[in-house]
């Protein structure tokens, strides 16, 4: 090869380099504005895209944490609430609660076990509240439904791994299906399914981190159906990590926020989130920096950091709950 070959081959490694780093720079730059936009800035679009005609929020999930957390963030923006869960006299109890806070809230309550009741009832359950305008859909419902909680994979039963798949996903997908052509109908409107930080892969967690994974790419999904088909349904997944609550009574420190006041970070940031064309948003900013890092880690760290998570956890259970030792 020439010394005038070598000097052009040079160049032109240099300009390639140049122009790789021009575009990592680009892309780090448009990463960090769409991030401030979403957390700092004023969005263009707020919660009252959805808020339109006499407005209903239907919320599962709603007698407990962060169910109930967004219902009540939802009703203090004037929406009507919807509340499902599986105890009547709770439900009851919960609306009492809302319509004391905002007097003139109207609000209806939807008992189905969500573990229990056939879901070939979804259908009739629905069709006594269709008439109403619902233009948000929180499907909240979830968790891993027995204790202890955290056992590995090998000690599951098969009833097991049916309730973790019905409760955070099957009875979603069902549900969803049956409220599309209401929220459609009545659109703009925005469907809100709560993931989880364990999408990533927790062990000691398994069936719920495989459903939680379930939750995010159905929500992306649903949301480029609705956008290529011009379903007026904007979805997001939410992701988030640790949120005090009845089932992770962890206590309240940074990252790990009250149900309630999670609740309204959730309210406070899905109208950036859709501005942004989002289709995940995480919406406390200390989860979404360990979220940020976590992902981030090489995987013997993550190993490491999430065996410790998952010890702690089960103490913690062990602790409130009375378990026994494993
Ligand atoms: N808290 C966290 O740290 C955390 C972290 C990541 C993701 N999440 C997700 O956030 C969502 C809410 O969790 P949470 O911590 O707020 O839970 P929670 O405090 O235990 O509340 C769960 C809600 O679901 C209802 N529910 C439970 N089993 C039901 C059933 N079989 N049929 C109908 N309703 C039922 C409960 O009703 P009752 O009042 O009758 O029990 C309650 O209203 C879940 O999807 C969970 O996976 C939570």
């Amino acid at each position: 090869m020439s010394g005038l070959d070598n000097l052009i081959n040079i160049s032109t490694l240099e300009r390639g380099l140049q122009l790789l780093g021009a575009v990592t720079a680009a892309s780090t730059v448009f990463k960090v504005l769409s991030l401030a936009r979403l957390y700092l800035s004023p969005s263009s679009i707020s919660v009252n895209r959805w808020k339109h005609g006499n407005p209903y929020a239907l919320v599962t999930g709603a007698t407990d944490g962060i169910g109930f957390g967004i219902a009540e963030a939802l009703a203090a923006r004037s929406f009507n609430i919807i509340l499902h869960g599986r105890d009547r006299n709770k439900l009851e109890a919960r609306r009492a609660t809302l319509q004391k806070q905002h007097p003139g809230l109207r609000t209806e309550i939807l008992v189905f076990d969500v573990l229990k009741d056939p879901y070939d009832d979804i259908e009739n359950l629905i069709s006594g509240i269709s008439h109403l305008n619902i233009t948000i859909l929180v499907n909240n419902v979830g968790g891993i439904p027995f204790m202890p909680a955290y056992i590995n994979f090998t000690e599951f039963d098969s009833s097991q791994i049916d309730a973790v798949i019905d409760i955070n996903a099957r009875f979603l997908a069902h549900f969803t299906r049956y409220m599309m052509p209401i929220l459609s109908k009545n659109g703009p409107a925005l469907i809100m399914n709560i993931g989880s930080a364990a999408q990533i892969g927790v062990p000691g967690a398994t069936m719920y981190s495989g459903t939680k994974g379930f939750v995010l790419s159905f929500s992306e999904a649903l949301a480029r159906e609705c956008k290529i088909s011009k379903t007026p349904v904007d979805v997001l997944n939410i992701n988030l990590g640790d949120v005090s609550s009845k089932s992770t009574p962890t206590p309240v420190k940074f990252g790990n926020p009250l149900a309630k006041d999670f609740g309204r970070d959730v309210i406070a940031r899905v109208g950036a989130a859709i501005a942004s064309d989002r289709n995940t948003v995480t919406p406390h900013i200390p989860h979404a920096i360990l979220f940020g890092v976590l992902k981030s880690l090489p995987e013997f760290v993550k190993v490491a950091f999430m065996r410790n998570i998952i010890q702690d956890a089960r103490a913690l259970h062990r602790k409130i709950f009375n378990l026994k030792e494993e």
